[in-house]
């Protein structure tokens, strides 16, 4: 079953053509990494599938809703990470989850709260101190731990392991894997072709607004790194 369609996709931002008829799927259960140098239109792609930005040409579809025409039922159904998550500093890691888990209309427990910060990896005795206090990395693991809590079938994460130390990274690999296999639906944008080789069923490098390769993991392999890495490299130098 196909969860995300992207179908010869053009957006413009101020005036300039940043997608050019982008296409692409990707089916439920699954990872999906895209990957793509700076400007590449990573960004422009995961606020397109939340409605922020209008396409002019093709269409976007999420769980067979039309992002153009159903939006408001569709971000129910999607959690995103963005590419710099805005906590509030004054508030700790669990009143941080709580309000705005409570802005998405969502009751949790203290022990969810805690079970999803143990396995993002947020050391314990730092969640009850004001995240003003935070490091980059801790930051991260909040925002990650807000997007698992939505409890939300589709999950866009704009450079989700961007501040994680290598040990935080492969935990957040690992944990993600775990989401999918319990049939969500990822897809994330990232420059880490090695991360994106580890869990990704699928990775679409997009270079200047179009989608210019795609590498697909075949029987439970992972997608080999050379070749993801040899193809990013070889369109950077065009
Ligand atoms: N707020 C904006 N207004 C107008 N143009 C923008 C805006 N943000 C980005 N762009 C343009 O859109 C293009 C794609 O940007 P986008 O943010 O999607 O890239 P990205 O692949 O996410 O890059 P990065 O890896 O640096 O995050 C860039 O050329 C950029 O100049
Ligand atoms: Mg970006």
């Amino acid at each position: 079953m196909t969860a995300i369609a992207i179908n010869d996709l053009f957006v413009n931002r101020n005036g300039t053509e940043v997608l050019q008829g982008i296409s692409f799927t990707v089916e439920t259960g699954s990872v999906y990494a895209l990957l793509g140098g700076n400007g590449a239109g990573k960004s422009t792609t995961l606020l397109t599938l939340l409605g922020f930005l209008s396409p002019h040409g093709g269409s976007v579809t999420v769980l067979d809703m039309d992002v153009t025409k159903q939006i408001d039922r569709l971000r129910r159904q999607i959690a995103y990470l963005p590419e710099a998550a805005t906590l509030y500093p004054h508030l700790n890691a669990y009143e941080n989850l709580e309000y705005f888990l409570d802005l998405a209309g969502m009751k949790t427990t203290q022990t969810q709260l805690d079970t999803t910060l143990d396995e993002v990896g947020l050391q314990a005795e730092s969640r009850s101190r004001h995240m003003d206090n935070y490091s980059k990395g801790m930051r991260q693991k909040v925002a990650i731990a807000l997007a698992i809590l939505r409890e939300t079938p589709v999950l866009l994460l704009d450079e989700p392991t961007s501040g994680l130390d290598p040990v935080a990274i492969d935990e957040f690999n690992a944990l993600v894997r775990n989401l999918a296999e319990l049939g969500k639906t990822i897809l994330m944008v990232t420059h880490d072709v090695y991360g994106a080789c580890q869990i990704a069923d699928r990775i679409g490098l997009l270079r200047r607004g179009q989608l210019v390769g795609s590498f697909n993991a075949i029987e439970g392999e992972q997608i080999k790194t050379d070749l993801v890495h040899a193809a990013f490299a070889e369109r950077a130098n065009n």
